[in-house]
């Protein structure tokens, strides 16, 4: 029988922009296809869907707090915005769900990117006092601080290098010259947020991707470069598992079921991921994982298959300590826009009708047994 750590950390992800609706940012004045509009409108019904978190026996929830809100013009902070996510922390500790708070999760203010954004030198400390007012604020209610979502390998690279999402820049210096800004920027608030509140646990959430043969030369270049460069700034790894690259799955000569966006299912990826995180040395929670599955069809066995690939690697000495799954709610998907559907909750995005997939009754069984039930 599977027994997971006692403590450990059961729930699930979202991000702002992608969920709350109503928010004026850098994404959403491009554009119709950039703009989430009014999203799930978690900003007015996050007590209901922490009701649902809660119901799906979770004991934390992992979100992320918007720049843009908080501080709409340079140095002016929106005291309203603080209090609403004051409120947010509340309802999460009144359901019995640990907060992680993301700081940045991709979306930057107006003002900030007008300014060049992170290619600014200014950029660390602009961001710096955002985080220093917000650490501040909440110290007392938030101990778990993740400072930058996928900094490098997915956020630089499709804004910098590939130019995919905003500020749609190709240029391999600008890339390199991000991705040194992000290292300098969280090494600084790493040390800020310990100023402030000598207690937290603060590290990065990394997309780390598996790859097999000789494409596990990429590993140290793609997944472990930005880990390296902060070593010694980081109490914890957050680790967001999705992809595994092999010759055959490149050149899509493998079988194995994909999910409705074409990203090929491979759970096994996800243990030699956590040994290769090993080497850290420090606790490692999985800060998002999951599909787009509109029918909910493949949901069930990728949960299921996947944890028992993390248990696999707890029970060979790996620190494993939290699993949050992406996502709560269908949510905006960046680029891909509302159609793909990740969410344990479905939104009808007519009438913001939550109804929960079939999925979410199995998670919900396998948080409340702490996995023995898989
Ligand atoms: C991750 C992002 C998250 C979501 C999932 C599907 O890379 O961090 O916001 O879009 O992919």
């Amino acid at each position: 029988m599977l027994k997971f750590p006692e403590n450990f950390y059961w729930g699930t992800a979202t991000s702002a922009y992608q969920v709350e609706g109503g928010i004026k940012n850098d994404w959403s004045m491009i554009g119709k296809k950039f703009d989430a509009g009014i999203a799930c409108d978690h900003y007015h019904k996050f007590e209901e869907d922490f009701d649902l978190a809660k119901s799906l026996n979770n004991n934390a929830h992992r979100f992320s707090i918007e720049w843009a809100r908080i501080e709409p013009e340079e140095g002016k902070f929106d005291q309203k915005e603080i209090e609403h996510y004051r409120k947010v922390i509340l309802a999460l500790k009144e359901r019995g769900l640990e907060p992680f708070m993301t700081l940045y999760h991709w979306t930057l203010p107006i003002w900030f990117v007008e300014k060049g954004g992170w290619l600014n030198e200014d950029a660390p400390k602009d961001f710096g006092r955002f985080v220093g007012k917000i650490v501040s604020e909440y110290k007392d209610l938030v101990k778990f601080w993740i400072t930058l979502n996928e900094p490098d390998n997915v956020y630089a690279v499709l804004s910098f290098l590939i130019g995919k999402w905003p500020p749609f820049i190709k240029n391999w210096f600008k890339f390199r010259r991000v991705c040194k800004q992000l290292i300098i920027t969280h090494k600084e608030i790493y040390e800020l947020i310990h100023k402030i509140s000598p207690d937290a646990f603060v590290g990065i959430a990394q997309n780390y991707t598996h790859f097999k043969g000789f494409l596990k030369i990429l590993n140290t270049f793609w997944n472990q470069k930005f880990l390296n460069k902060i070593e010694n700034h980081h109490d914890f790894i957050g680790l967001n598992y999705y992809f595994h690259h092999s010759l055959s799955e490149i050149l899509k000569l493998s079988h194995r079921k994909r999910t409705d966006i074409g990203w090929e299912i491979y759970p096994e990826g996800i243990y030699h991921v956590l040994k290769d995180f090993k080497k850290y040395n420090k606790p490692i929670y999985i800060t998002e994982n999951g599909l787009a599955d509109a029918k909910d069809e493949k949901r069930t066995k990728f949960i299921i298959e996947h944890l028992k690939w993390v248990y696999k690697a707890i029970e060979e000495g790996v620190d494993v300590r939290g699993y949050f799954h992406w996502s709560l709610l269908d949510n905006f998907e960046w680029d891909k826009g509302f159609e793909p559907r990740f969410g344990l909750i479905e939104i009808d995005y007519k009438t913001f009708q939550r109804i929960p997939r079939p999925s979410s009754r199995v998670y919900a069984e396998i948080c409340k047994n702490n996995g023995t039930n898989l």
